[in-house]
């Protein structure tokens, strides 16, 4: 006990600010029960299950054979910060110079990294409700504040000008977007996040927009506010290839941002992670240079699972759910399945496990009350048992 309690005390303040990534621990659980035996449905992950490319492995391997496994630039290879710029003026219009971008050991490093060189304590940034979990706990660990702006479940979850204009005050450094969103799927249209980048940048506040989803989107096209004319002052983009090409597992990411910002990350991960892994820097280079049609065929099996995920959510009675427009999440509202022995998301999600081996994410993860987070990049045959399960579970409450 005594042993327990002076460790306690080594561990730095800065720390106790933050918690442990409530996905991460969903899947730390799911692994521990499989470990026993169970057969467990996992929707916990936000993890694509097509493999990385076959293109995009052999460029990987090749660079192996060629020896490319030494350091590279702290902040990643001029090709492939040449690759990001392209990838992203084809995709969306915009001009970027490798001056402008850095790689990052996945997006959730460049995110970091960005938050670290930007935020000082006490700061404000404005994040709109429900949140990628990690938003919160990388703007405390700055010493940040977080702003949290609550949305309406029945507009999907969508978010306006208006409603984030009420909580910018001198503090504000950032405004925080994320659209395709996870958890809720809700994509924010073109005109509004226009308005959201003019109101921010007439205030001297940037605007960073997180597209890890981006090429995710199930109508209409993608589009990148750091397009508009002019952003590239205050607008700061947080890339990643996990999701885009399925590779989760080879840690890329990137930001987009003026060259001073992209100064201050450098100086930061010079001395903290060094460059992101060679030889995933040469596969990220095919990823963003080759062939694109592996984006389309995960998006359309996207669009197929959601689809059915949403007919089979609104089928069992109670349950109330958005149809999400991007990204691979869904976001039922499982109250009806509270205040019956369960008194939170939390305690459901606990109990789902438990009984119905299904892993799902709480609602408190991303700062709602009344939710669940199921991701549907996982196969059908798989959805199609853990939904059974998950109406069973719900109706025998
Ligand atoms: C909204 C969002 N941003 C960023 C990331 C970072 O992904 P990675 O660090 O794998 O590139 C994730 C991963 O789940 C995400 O959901």
């Amino acid at each position: 006990m005594q042993v327990q309690v002076q460790v306690k005390s080594e561990i730095a303040e800065r720390i106790s600010a933050i918690g442990v990534s409530s996905t991460m621990k969903v899947a730390a659980d799911a692994e521990k029960l499989r470990a026993q035996g169970v057969d467990v449905v996992d929707f916990g992950a936000g993890e694509p299950d097509f493999p990385t490319p076959d293109n995009i492995k052999r460029a990987a391997m090749l660079a192996i054979e060629r020896n490319f496994t030494k350091y590279t630039n702290a902040g990643g290879t001029l090709e492939l910060k040449k690759a990001v710029c392209e990838r992203h003026a084809v995709d969306f219009g915009t001009n970027y110079q490798p001056s402008e971008c850095i790689i990052s050991v996945g997006g959730k490093h460049a995110l970091f990294n960005l938050t670290q060189a930007l935020v000082d304590p006490g700061d404000e940034v404005v994040i709109p409700v429900p949140y990628w979990v990690t938003y919160k706990d990388i703007v405390n660990y700055a010493g940040g504040k977080c702003v949290f702006v609550e949305t309406d479940e029945d507009q999907g979850f969508t978010f306006t000008a208006a409603m984030i204009e009420p909580y910018i005050t001198a503090r504000t450094k950032l405004v925080l977007i994320n659209s395709p969103s996870n958890p809720s799927g809700a994509v924010l249209d073109r005109e509004e996040f226009e308005k959201i980048y003019h109101l921010t940048s007439s205030r001297g506040i940037l605007l960073l927009t997180d597209e890890c989803y981006c090429r995710f989107l199930y109508s209409g096209e993608p589009f990148s506010i750091a397009s508009m004319p002019g952003a590239k002052e205050n607008v700061l983009v947080a890339g990643s290839l996990s999701k885009t090409y399925s590779m989760t597992g080879w840690r890329i990411g990137f930001t987009l941002a003026p060259a001073p910002i992209i100064g201050a990350m450098m100086k930061l991960q010079s001395h903290s992670t060094s460059n992101p892994v060679s030889i995933a820097q040469k596969a990220a280079v095919e990823a963003l240079r080759g062939p694109q049609e592996s984006v389309g065929i995960m998006l359309a099996e996207y669009k197929k699972r959601r689809d059915f995920v949403v007919q089979r959510l609104r089928a069992i009675p109670g349950v109330r759910c958005n149809e999400p427009k991007g990204a691979f999440y869904v976001y039922p509202n499982i109250g009806v399945a509270l205040g019956r022995g369960i008194a939170s998301p939390l305690q459901f999600c606990e109990k789902l496990l438990d009984k119905a081996a299904v892993a799902v994410v709480p609602g408190e993860a991303f700062g709602t009350d009344r939710h669940v987070r199921i991701s549907y990049a996982t196969s059908m045959h798989e959805l199609q048992r853990g939904l059974d399960r998950l109406h069973r579970f719900i109706v025998e409450q």
